[in-house]
């Protein structure tokens, strides 16, 4: 896996609170235990910066001697952006007399691709939550032409959750799409069904499950379980 092609996926979801840093900081860390020269950012962070924390823990634990030689990111490269109040970033930005431009993001976000095969970048919000003047993920994503992974509760609702997501895509970008559904710690009546009824909707080979990890989970068991492995092997491969 460590000649993995060169490419940046855009970690996205249906809403906040979803599991996109959970997928972001294991799928990094397992990618680098590959060997992979990967990297995660959270360019924009508002209420607090914990999202960038996490993908900061992850990077730094070198866990294989192959990862050795790959390079770390600061705190301040996985995040140049950060505001304090806990609402919409291009709120918390104003409250802060900042604004937050697309050339700038682009710009950032650009050089660190070049230093790493493969980039991982968390939005923030949903797709179209508002991230800075007149941009939101979705800007990213088409402007990177990256992947965009959608991180979903694996619950009723969700296919209705990940269909409109899907269709605010633009064409090329909808077909690349992939889909995680987080499984709740308690399954409801739909959480067994969801991924087979998107399937009619989307590619089978595009929508991905991943289990309900514990409450307080640490990251390296969580990283030895099967179907984590399968999973994010399968999210690899791109
Ligand atoms: N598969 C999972 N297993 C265990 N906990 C999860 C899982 N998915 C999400 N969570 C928990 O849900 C909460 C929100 O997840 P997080 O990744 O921070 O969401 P987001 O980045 O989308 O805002 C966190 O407490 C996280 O640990
Ligand atoms: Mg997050």
């Amino acid at each position: 896996m460590s000649g993995m092609k060169r490419t940046t996926l855009f970690i996205t979801g249906t809403d906040t609170g979803v599991g996109k840093t959970v997928l972001t900081a294991l799928f990094l860390r397992y990618l680098r235990q590959s060997g992979v020269n990967a990297a995660a950012l959270k360019p924009i962070c508002s209420g607090s910066r914990d999202d960038a924390r996490k993908i900061f823990a992850a990077m730094a634990k070198v866990q294989s001697p192959r990862s050795k030689a790959q390079s770390l990111l600061r705190l301040n490269e996985i995040n140049p952006w950060y505001f304090r109040a806990p609402i919409a970033p291009l709120l918390a930005a104003r409250r802060d007399k900042k604004s937050v431009e697309l050339t700038q993001v682009l710009a950032s976000l650009r050089a660190t691709q070049k230093r790493f095969d493969v980039l991982l970048i968390e939005g923030a919000g949903g797709l179209l939550s508002p991230l800075g003047e007149n941009f939101n993920s979705r800007d990213l994503i088409t402007a990177l032409r990256a992947m965009p992974v959608i991180v979903c509760p694996n619950r009723l609702g969700a296919v209705n959750q990940v269909l409109m997501t899907l269709e605010a895509l633009p064409q090329p970008l909808r077909v690349k799409a992939r889909v995680v559904l987080m499984s709740p710690p308690k399954p409801d009546a739909a959480t067994g069904s969801n991924a087979k009824l998107l399937a009619e909707f989307c590619r089978a080979r595009n929508i991905f499950v991943l289990p309900w990890l514990g409450r307080r989970f640490a990251a390296d068991p969580v990283l030895r379980l099967p179907v984590v492995r399968r999973t994010l092997r399968a999210l690899a491969a791109v």
